[in-house]
């Protein structure tokens, strides 16, 4: 056998526990699989004391992550520390710098410091790999830049952000609002400790730009995504859209088109018997499209100890192989910067609005979207309050930009008693 793979581990939450654990009970597994052992000799997390159930007898100790990276006793630097910025960028920039390859589940570090990172890697010879970072457990990195190698992608979607998912399901099976499941995750402790990064469609966002960075073989722009969360979803919407055969999903697409990428993340209309709308819970799903194989279809686990240190295993696998791939599968040089392009293919929409219920409202309603070249596919009213008559519309084919010249055109009848409320239907 070669010689050991000696690893740094930096962070040893949930992430880094498991890795840890992974490493420990599968030591001959993994050694019989990788022609060498995994052997970590160095570890580092915020307090030393704390109990984790974790035997760490065996390892140096050190309270830097720098520090940590830096070691000569260090072959692999796994970053499991998070946070866009502070202790892990410096660490995954001292790593580098000290010839070590870097492992790292930090979508949010990728996401906004994915190219330097990526060209500093390349620049000195090592593997910048982040399996953990997208997706939890569902290999989809590999999948991305290895497996679906030989085709041009033509649209990528994915429901990253399995908290969104959990209350999107759960609202719907309980009928109930938004405010109370977001508590019952909350206790749940299914939150980042920044709740807007999962409802806000951040955390769902960082995965979105990497994988479109592979996908298209642009340079990550994180930037560039249109992001909207699922706080303003309604239980109204949800049911309404499921009677009508839909769920609402946070979905991401990425598409290259011919004024730039298209980057998306927001809540949709997805059939409710396609794979996306029968994703229940908490658990992610990625849909690839390629020019050559049609769609691939991966679901699975999107966080916890288990599916992310299983991620992050992959890479320290194909390390330890000696397979060392550009960090976003063609060299960070190559990538390009494609302009962001917002969204104009056309889709149908799902409209719902509160009327004034007096003659004419509806009509007023119709000419508007008539005027704006829109097609009403299906219309139904329903619940009539002694004032208002709430109306369903699903529109044909449309862009947003159309739509949303409508939706001024409506406000400024007179019969709107709200704003209403427009969400896309994705073709999936
Ligand atoms: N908060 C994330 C989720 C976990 O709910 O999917 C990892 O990004």
């Amino acid at each position: 056998m070669t010689s050991p793979l000696r690893l740094g581990i930096a962070g040893l939450g949930t992430v880094g526990g498991g890795v840890v654990r992974i490493a420990q009970r599968h030591a001959d597994l993994l050694a019989a699989r990788a022609g060498r052992q995994i052997q970590i000799t160095a570890i580092s997390a915020r307090s030393r004391d704390k109990d984790r159930g974790l035997r760490l007898n065996a390892y140096a100790w050190e309270d830097d992550p720098v520090a940590l990276a830096q070691r000569d006793d260090v072959d692999v630097f796994v970053e499991l520390i998070g946070g866009d910025d502070g202790p892990a960028k410096a660490a995954v920039e001292a790593a580098i710098a000290t010839g070590k390859d870097v492992v790292t589940a930090n979508k949010a570090l990728l996401a906004h410091h994915g190219q330097p990172l990526a060209e500093a890697a390349e620049a000195a010879g090592r593997a910048l790999r982040f399996e953990a970072a997208v997706a939890g457990g569902i290999p989809i990195i590999k999948a991305l830049t290895e497996g679906l190698a030989g085709n041009q992608a033509t649209r990528v979607m994915g429901v990253m952000n399995g908290t969104c998912n959990y209350i999107l399901t759960r609202m719907e099976r309980a009928s109930l609002p938004y405010g109370d499941v977001f508590a019952e995750a909350s206790d749940l402790g299914y939150l980042e400790a920044d709740p807007t990064l999962d409802v806000g469609g951040i955390d769902a966002g960082h995965k979105l730009a990497l994988l479109a960075s592979i996908a298209f073989g642009t340079q990550v722009d994180f930037d560039g995504i249109e992001i909207e969360g699922i706080e303003r979803i309604s239980i109204e919407d949800i049911e309404q859209a499921a009677d009508m055969g839909y769920r609402v999903k946070l979905l991401g697409v990425a598409r290259m088109t011919g004024r730039g990428l298209e980057q998306r993340m927001s809540p949709c209309l997805v059939p409710a018997n396609s794979p996306l709308g029968q994703l229940e819970n908490a658990t992610n799903m990625v849909v690839v499209e390629g020019d050559a194989v049609g769609q691939i279809v991966m679901s699975g686990p999107g966080a916890g100890e288990g599916p992310t240190a299983s991620a992050v295993m992959s890479d320290v696998m194909d390390l330890a192989r000696g397979l060392r791939l550009p960090t976003f599968g063609q060299p960070a040089s190559n990538l390009t910067k494609a302009p962001a392009a917002e969204s104009a293919a056309a889709a149908p929409f799902y409209l719902r609005m509160a009327l004034l219920d007096k003659p004419g409202a509806l009509a007023k309603i119709a000419t508007v979207l008539g005027e704006a070249g829109i097609s009403i596919d299906r219309m139904r009213q329903y619940g009539h309050t002694d004032t208002t008559a709430p109306v369903l519309i699903v529109t044909h084919k449309t862009t947003r930009a159309a739509l949303d010249g409508a939706l001024a055109g409506m406000g400024a009848t007179g019969v709107l008693d709200s704003d209403p409320v427009a969400i896309r239907i994705e073709e999936v």
